[in-house]
């Protein structure tokens, strides 16, 4: 009998593995907490466009106060008007920035957003924008290509922290939602740079809620997979003819998202397999993970060259897809 019921549970917990897309903790959580969003004021950096405008329009939906952030103010503009719910489109804040501008450039961008709702500052500052140039190997890489991806990714993104968080720290409550990627937990060939800067971002903010928790400041790191939008990141464009990599819709990853943030989880990796084995055997068995990611890394490198899948399977034995 024993035997019967560890079968059933081992094989309902492989079915729920192979199609999951979501790590475990968020496999078992389903639904958003509405009181958690509801009249908050959340502002959100790379709203013009990809995950970051899906997430504007779920969470309006919320009843979110809302700031988005980006350089395109058009773009902003067109978000904003697609917008609906409780405050939205009039009572959304455009708040154009450029992350790579400066401290003093991005104080005044903090001490607006502080000051656009009366009687509330920043509930939740969800670091969406990044910025990612297409595939590369590791020594290929510009100086310019590098200092920008850090620039935006990393010195942005700290900086902005550093100026919100003493006006969160006096209310003695807010949320940073960071949007990293497994890129930012496994080694990501092709994609050195950005890797390094998604894991910058892991060590920090790791860190800082570990200093700040005691003093009511929360931080949730997503690390999504392969994701769907019109331009994946800089990369190639999703839906191209002959590129067949299974990526999960920016609408998934942005609930996914909300639900992790509403329920506080500190860390979730959201995407479909084989990312997510990927993940966890970098994580829990780290010499056959690394071991995995010597085999693929230069099929990969050479399928990001051609345009081809670099999430697939057939990475392991040199049969790279390409358009
Ligand atoms: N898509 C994926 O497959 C995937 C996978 C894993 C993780 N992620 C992460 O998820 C987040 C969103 O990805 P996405 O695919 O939606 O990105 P995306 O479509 O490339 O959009 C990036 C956003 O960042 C903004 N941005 C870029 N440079 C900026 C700067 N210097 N200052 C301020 N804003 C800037 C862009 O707006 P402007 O150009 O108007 O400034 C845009 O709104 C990123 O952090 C990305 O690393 C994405």
């Amino acid at each position: 009998m024993l035997l019967l019921v560890i079968f059933f549970l081992s094989f309902f917990l492989f079915f729920r593995f192979a199609t999951a897309y979501g790590d475990f903790t968020l496999m078992f959580k389903n639904h958003v907490k509405r009181e958690e969003i509801e009249d908050k004021v959340i502002w959100i950096t790379g709203a013009s466009r990809g995950i970051g405008e899906v997430l504007a329009k779920q969470l309006a939906a919320l009843g979110a106060k809302l700031i988005i952030s980006a350089r395109d103010e058009a773009g902003l503009e067109r978000v904003k008007s697609e917008l609906s719910g409780k405050f939205a489109p009039n009572e959304v804040k455009v708040l154009p920035l450029d992350l790579a501008s400066g401290e003093n450039k991005l104080k005044e961008a903090v001490e607006l957003a502080e000051s656009f709702f009366p009687g509330s500052g920043v509930d939740y500052m969800i670091h969406n924008a990044a910025f990612e140039r297409p595939k590369t190997t590791a020594l290929d890489v510009s100086e310019e290509s590098l200092k920008t991806t850090f620039d935006v990714n990393v010195i942005g993104t700290i900086s902005l922290t550093r100026l919100l968080a003493p006006f969160m720290l006096q209310r003695g409550r807010g949320h940073f939602v960071v949007m990293s990627s497994a890129a930012g937990k496994t080694p990501a060939p092709g994609q050195a740079v950005y890797s390094a800067s998604k894991h910058a971002l892991n060590g920090y903010f790791h860190s800082l809620r570990s200093e700040l928790y005691q003093k009511g400041i929360r931080v949730t790191v997503v690390c999504p997979g392969p994701i769907e939008t019109s331009t994946s990141s800089g990369a190639e464009v999703v839906g191209k003819k002959g590129v067949s990599e299974k990526r999960l819709s920016s609408e998934k990853c942005a609930q996914l998202t909300i639900i992790a943030a509403t329920h506080n989880l500190k860390e979730v990796w959201i995407s479909y397999q084989p990312v997510l084995a990927v993940m966890y055997l970098v994580q829990y068995m780290p010499t056959i993970g690394y071991w995995l990611m010597d085999k693929i890394g230069r099929n990969r490198v050479e399928a990001a060259a051609k345009k081809g899948n670099t999430y697939s399977l057939s990475l392991l034995f040199g049969k790279n897809k390409s358009s």
